[in-house]
């Protein structure tokens, strides 16, 4: 969770402050911020000798702290002048709520260093991600430490900043969901937390259980539950607060353990199969956002959820199954099951509304890290111009994307010879494009549609002031609230 309670501001002088620490900035030439700049001059150069003596670099991230008038302070690096941007300010404001996290320090006040709306948002993106932290299952005998305060000081505008703090709130949340182990992140769990966040807001929420699924021709989400007792569920829940605009649908990949079925996986690593419902946990977290701001837009949030075990009812390859559009799909390994429980919720999306556009999200293929790693996220669409909508916001949230090509040549490498399609393309060749090109198979070619292959970015990205170490990373939460909200 987000260990920082709450976000502030405060408007007067800085001798006036009452906080536990100010936190104020200086560039790589060595030149202060504003309050940094207020405060030198009127203590006789209380940074002097530590600048010149090269304690302090002005280096984004670096820091140290001084005392004057009475005022715990922390000088932090914010880079060049000309080169610090929204991700520096992201990273720096990760640095302070972390610093603030080990020593203890419950409440802070934090110069803006700027007062442009997008560097605003990234100070309130960075200060809630920094202080972030999973909250495990060890008795520790300590409570964790919680900032109680930070209030932002000198010239912003105070909306960008609460939004980006609620943005960032949105993504802990699907950190969390991400984290928590299997026994616990269950398909119930996923529906109790759609209900929660449904019902703090008012949304509609539709939860369909197994027997309901499968009488609707639920056929992919049906036959890989078949092997496990955790009751699966499929998911529907609604933010309606766009009048009769269409709706944007957002569709999430809730595999809660994917141990491959009778296909099964090695033994090694299979503990990491617990983030195979990330792509539910970033739909989730999207909609923790709209809850909390909510928008005027109509977006709706699909998550078809089970495990994927091995077992006397499991489903086995060969089988074939009859997706919820009435194609049939011949399974050539179960442990391709991602793209036959997303297979419904496409097809749902496309039969019961009439989407603006459509984004789906999976952890999809092992191919996708091989090919780009944890840097970036694997896209294919349609759509030239809702993939640029795509780019654009990733741009923004500087959650980097890749787009692989959704060629004929590939698509028909999914053809099978006894059903419509069959689960896997040619073995150990572009496994995340023929993936992609399955998925194609199960939305109406009307729809706009981007799929994000997040297996990659989704957990296990190189850890930073903002993003956790070998855990779940919230991939994508920003990125698809920037595109929903402008
Ligand atoms: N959940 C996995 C994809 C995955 C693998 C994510 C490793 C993260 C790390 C997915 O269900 C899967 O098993 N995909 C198979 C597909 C193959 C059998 C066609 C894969 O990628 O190996
Ligand atoms: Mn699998
Ligand atoms: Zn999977």
């Amino acid at each position: 969770m987000s260990y920082l309670k709450s976000v502030e501001f405060f408007d007067g002088s800085w001798e006036s402050d009452k906080s536990d620490l100010i936190v104020v900035g200086i560039y790589r030439d060595k030149s202060f911020t504003e309050m940094a700049t207020k405060i030198s001059n009127s203590h006789e150069n209380v940074f002097k000798d530590a600048v010149s003596n090269g304690d302090i670099t002005g280096k984004v991230g670096d820091h140290n702290i001084f005392y004057a008038g009475g005022k715990r302070i922390l000088l932090v690096g914010l880079g060049q002048k000309k080169k610090f941007d929204s991700e520096k300010m992201r990273l720096v404001a990760g640095e302070v709520s972390k610093l603030a996290k080990e020593k203890e320090i419950l409440s802070l006040t934090v110069e803006a260093f700027s007062n442009d709306a997008e560097l605003n948002m990234a100070l309130g993106e960075g200060l809630v991600l920094g202080s972030y932290h999973f909250t495990g299952y060890a008795d520790k005998k300590k409570k964790e430490f919680q900032i109680s305060t930070v209030a932002i000081a000198g010239s912003y505008q105070k909306d960008a900043i609460l939004v980006g703090a609620s943005n960032a709130i949105a993504v802990c949340y699907a950190r969390d969901l991400g984290n928590h182990p299997a026994n616990i992140a269950t398909p119930s769990k996923l529906e109790a937390s759609a209900r929660e966040i449904a019902s703090s807001s008012g949304m509609n929420i539709k939860v369909m259980e197994r027997e309901e699924f499968t009488e609707i021709g639920m056929g992919g989400l049906a036959g890989v539950a078949q092997g496990t007792d955790e009751p699966p569920k499929f998911i529907v829940i609604e933010h309606m607060n766009g009048g009769d605009e269409k709706p944007k649908v957002l569709v999430g990949k809730g595999l809660t353990f994917d141990s491959g079925g009778i296909s099964i996986k090695p033994a090694a690593k299979m503990d990491e199969m617990k983030y195979d419902m990330c792509g539910a946990a970033l739909v989730l977290g999207v909609f923790k956002g709209l809850s909390l701001l909510n928008p005027k837009i109509n977006v709706v949030g699909i998550i078809p959820s089970t495990e994927n075990l091995s077992g006397s009812k499991a489903y086995k390859p060969g089988d074939v199954l009859t997706a919820y559009n009435g194609k049939t799909i011949e399974v050539l390994n179960t442990d391709a099951e991602g793209r036959l429980i997303l297979a419904d919720g496409l097809s749902y999306a496309s039969k019961h509304y009439d989407p603006e556009y459509i984004l789906d999200f999976a952890t999809l293929t092992g191919a996708v890290l091989v090919a780009l790693g944890h840097i970036a996220t694997g896209v294919m669409g349609t759509n030239k111009e809702l993939l640029n909508r795509v780019f654009e916001a990733s741009e923004k949230t500087v959650e980097k994307v890749w787009e692989l090509p959704l060629w004929p040549e590939y698509c028909k490498q999914i053809k099978s010879d006894i059903a419509d399609v069959k689960n896997m393309g040619a073995p150990m060749q572009a496994g995340t494009i023929a993936a992609g090109a399955f998925l194609k198979e199960f939305v109406d070619e009307e729809i706009p549609w981007v799929h994000f292959d997040i297996a990659g970015t989704a957990w296990g990205a190189k850890p930073n002031s903002i993003t956790p170490k070998g855990s779940a990373t919230g991939w994508g939460v920003r990125l698809v609230l920037e595109m929903l909200t402008n």
